[in-house]
């Protein structure tokens, strides 16, 4: 049972290689040729604290298995990250979430004024000591197969002033993060921005920015944030029904890049049944549900105690589990048909602002488009998927320890490991750690596609076991 059990982790490892890059066609996502809809949370583990104490989110490997773990019973597919530190160290727990089906959608900015943009006064923080971070995270985690886009910015506009002062700079953020890009040959990681949830100009701001111009500065997608849905409601009431008829005319992929309102208590994530619905998935690509870790704000899943990596399961995790695990994703494309405009066609249509003239390129930016900025380039390595040896308990809401945790490998992009298949009791977890989840079909499949015949010889073997 030992020897099974080290050589399913060996041979685990290299299976990392065959997550899809997720890239975007018309107004939806897509892994190859079928369409992709997130189902996802966001992850931020320490919450917005300054990233100078040699730790974020992707840089602790023990606490990243543990999340990956507790992830992947949830049932998702995709986490919103909203800061890294590109000093850390990322590939151990970039590869556990890629071998694990697990895509990151990442924020370039971070806290501090040197890592974010003042909205009020964009132009005092947007320069070179600023784009150099951008494009050290972009430098960063671009290589990572499973990075599945970039936001430029989260929430610069709360108003309709700000969002005057800011629209410029966020296309301008857009327009030099595509160009270096291009100019370092990374991988063309989808680029775009997460609105707040204001309503005064959210879909302006989504004509603006999804308009097409010779900067380039425009977005390939649009993240919201929105907590409309609050306690038992619907479609029609909750404002979802407006919210998606606002969205039709804006001609860019969009996702909810937040949501799940607290103000009524226990959550009972209802909207997850209509974001995936035929409602709303010409539309909408899905979303990510806020958020992973218990904080003063009250949004959190689970309760992690710093000290000693101790994991506690909260009930609002085994709800969304719930809800996530009855969603159905939608069959086949659903995705509307787009039609990028010019931005002079759509400028009339633009009525809680006036900003329009682009933002020009600092020169000292175009100098680091020009050498690239020094960074290590993130890369996946060999990760081990067998938790032996974690210093961390996981108690559930009944307040039984978690025995056995066990990660499963997911290389087929678009399989959500669902609660059904995956667990989330300790029981499946036993049928984890002897290897059963492993024998689908269909992993077997893409496992022949991807070449990797002495790894199906492995598998194949341990199927027998
Ligand atoms: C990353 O950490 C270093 C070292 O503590 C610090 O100087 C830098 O400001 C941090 N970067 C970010 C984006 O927080
Ligand atoms: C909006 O921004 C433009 C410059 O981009 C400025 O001329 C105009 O006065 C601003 N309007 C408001 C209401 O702040």
């Amino acid at each position: 049972m030992r020897s099974t059990a080290l050589l399913f982790a060996a041979a685990l490892a290299r299976l990392t290689q065959a997550v899809t890059p997720i890239t975007i066609k018309d107004g939806g996502f897509y892994g190859g040729n079928d369409q992709f809809f997130l189902v996802g949370v966001g992850y931020q583990p320490g919450g917005p604290v300054e990233l100078n104490q040699g730790v974020d989110p992707f840089s602790d490997l023990s606490g990243c298995q543990r999340d990956v773990y507790l992830l992947q019973q949830l049932g998702i597919n995709t986490i919103r990250t909203y800061a890294v530190n590109t000093t850390l160290q990322h590939d151990a727990c970039m590869s556990l979430f890629a071998a694990a089906g697990i895509y990151v959608v990442l924020d370039v900015n971070a806290p501090g004024w040197q890592y974010s943009v003042h909205r009020e006064e964009p132009w005092t923080s947007y320069s070179a000591i600023y784009m150099q971070n951008v494009f050290s995270v972009m430098e960063q985690f671009s290589p990572y197969p499973n990075v599945l886009g970039f936001f430029s910015g989260n929430e610069l506009a709360n108003d309709k002033k700000t969002a005057n002062t800011t629209a410029p700079y966020i296309r301008a953020i857009q327009r030099d993060m595509r160009q270096y890009q291009k100019a370092r040959g990374l991988r063309a990681v989808p680029i775009g921005y997460s609105t707040a949830d204001v309503v005064d100009f959210r879909q302006d701001l989504g004509f603006y920015l999804s308009c097409t111009d010779q900067d380039g500065g425009e977005s390939d997608f649009y993240g919201i944030n929105s907590y409309e849905w609050c306690g038992d409601t619907t479609f029609e009431k909750s404002g979802y029904k407006t919210l998606t008829e606002l969205m039709t005319p804006v001609q860019m992929p969009i996702f909810f890049s937040e949501y799940g309102c607290n103000e009524v208590l226990p959550r009972t994530f209802g909207d997850a049944n209509a974001i995936y619905s035929d409602q709303m998935n010409t539309v909408f690509s899905g979303g990510v549900v806020y958020e992973f870790n218990q904080e003063a704000n009250n949004y959190g899943l689970v309760d992690v105690d710093p000290s000693t990596g101790n994991a506690k399961i909260l009930p609002d995790y085994e709800t969304l589990r719930q809800v996530y695990s009855k969603v159905s994703l939608p069959t086949g494309e659903t995705a509307r048909k787009i039609n990028r405009p010019t931005c002079a066609s759509v400028y009339p249509k633009i009525t809680s602002f006036t900003a329009r003239d682009a933002i020009a390129q600092p020169p000292e930016v175009a100098k680091l488009i020009k050498s690239g900025v020094k960074v290590t380039p993130g890369k996946l390595i060999d990760v081990d998927l067998n938790l032996a040896g974690h210093k961390w308990t996981i108690t559930d809401t009944a307040g039984k320890q978690v025995t056995s945790p066990v990660i499963n490998r997911v290389n087929t992009w678009n399989q959500v490991p669902s609660a059904a298949q995956a667990g989330g009791s300790s029981e499946s977890s036993k049928n984890a750690a002897s290897g059963t989840r492993i024998g689908g079909g269909h992993e077997l499949a893409v496992l022949a596609v991807a070449g990797l015949t002495s790894f199906f010889m492995v598998v194949g073997g341990l199927l027998m076991v």
